[in-house]
């Protein structure tokens, strides 16, 4: 049996670039993975079951876990019966990259029961093939990332931070933000630039999706207005949204309806899984 921690992830800084001829986003975009973690188990059995601790999730090809079981049979021919369970604890839409990070700890789980049967390399292009942030979560968790977010460059671990994640209960959906996204009106921040400030220890946190999701939902910018008046010294929305990073001290209560995560930013070694 093989147990392994799924991480959630921040966008340290999100800028976009352009949108492209096939409907996606060319990005470029400092990804960070976070100690707010879910929970699989792999066990090879007689036949296939996944359970998962969350009955909103659907349990059939529509979860990214059995889309990225689906994709590493067919890549690789190994068929072996399998028991996945899902512990569920990102909440999602959310912007924290949970299904994302889930599928590609099924394919990393996959590769160590199979005995490495495949590169990381061959990882990293199956999880571009599942979704844009797949292949972030096969990093060591610090990456730079451009094209529809699926190219990932890795950059030294940064300092640790402490930080609040705060989701309010409505998430939102990540096409439906991306839709309202006007590219001609962005700052023309250059994404090299910002990055030089994060390893040099003088960070610019900023996220070209906000503008577009408080279109979608006017309340989030008063959840930012309201996080930046309690106290936090920097409050920025995760990806697409709906979460919120805080980082620093808050001096007031946050309402109750608001769920709160204390966490840490994580790395793993080469070779390891988080
Ligand atoms: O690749 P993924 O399935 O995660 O993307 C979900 C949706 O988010 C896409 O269908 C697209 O609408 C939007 N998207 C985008 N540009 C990106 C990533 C996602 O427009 N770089």
């Amino acid at each position: 049996m093989l147990t392994l921690s799924s991480p959630a992830k921040i966008n340290l800084f999100l800028r976009i670039l352009r949108k492209r001829p096939d409907g996606y986003h060319e990005l470029a975009s400092l990804f960070q993975t976070i100690s707010l973690c879910d929970q699989l188990t792999f066990e090879q059995s007689k036949h296939d079951t996944f359970t998962c601790s969350d009955p909103a999730l659907p349990l059939d090809h529509n979860n990214l876990v059995i889309k990225a079981l689906n994709l590493f049979r067919k890549k690789t021919g190994i068929v072996q019966p399998i028991t996945i369970h899902l512990e569920k604890h990102i909440p999602h839409q959310a912007g924290l990259g949970g299904g994302s990070s889930n599928a590609a700890t099924t394919l990393w789980a996959l590769n160590e029961l199979s005995g490495r049967s495949v590169s990381i390399q061959a990882l990293v292009s199956m999880g571009a093939e599942l979704g844009s942030d797949v292949a972030f979560f096969l990093s060591r968790g610090t990456a730079y990332c451009t094209g529809r977010g699926e190219c990932i460059e890795e950059v030294p671990a940064l300092p640790q931070k402490a930080l609040t994640i705060v989701k309010p209960k409505v998430g939102l959906s990540t096409p439906l933000v991306y839709g309202n996204l006007r590219t001609d009106s962005l700052l023309q921040r250059d994404p090299v630039k910002v990055l030089e400030g994060f390893m040099k220890g003088s960070p610019i946190y900023f996220n070209d999706l906000e503008v577009p999701a408080f279109i979608v939902m006017p309340e989030l910018k008063a959840l930012k207005e309201n996080l930046q008046l309690a106290g936090y010294t920097d409050v920025l929305m995760s990806g697409s949204g709906s979460s919120f990073f805080c980082i620093g001290e808050r001096e007031n209560e946050l309402s109750s309806e608001l769920q709160q995560y204390s966490v840490n930013f994580i790395n793993r070694e080469v070779g390891d899984w988080f």
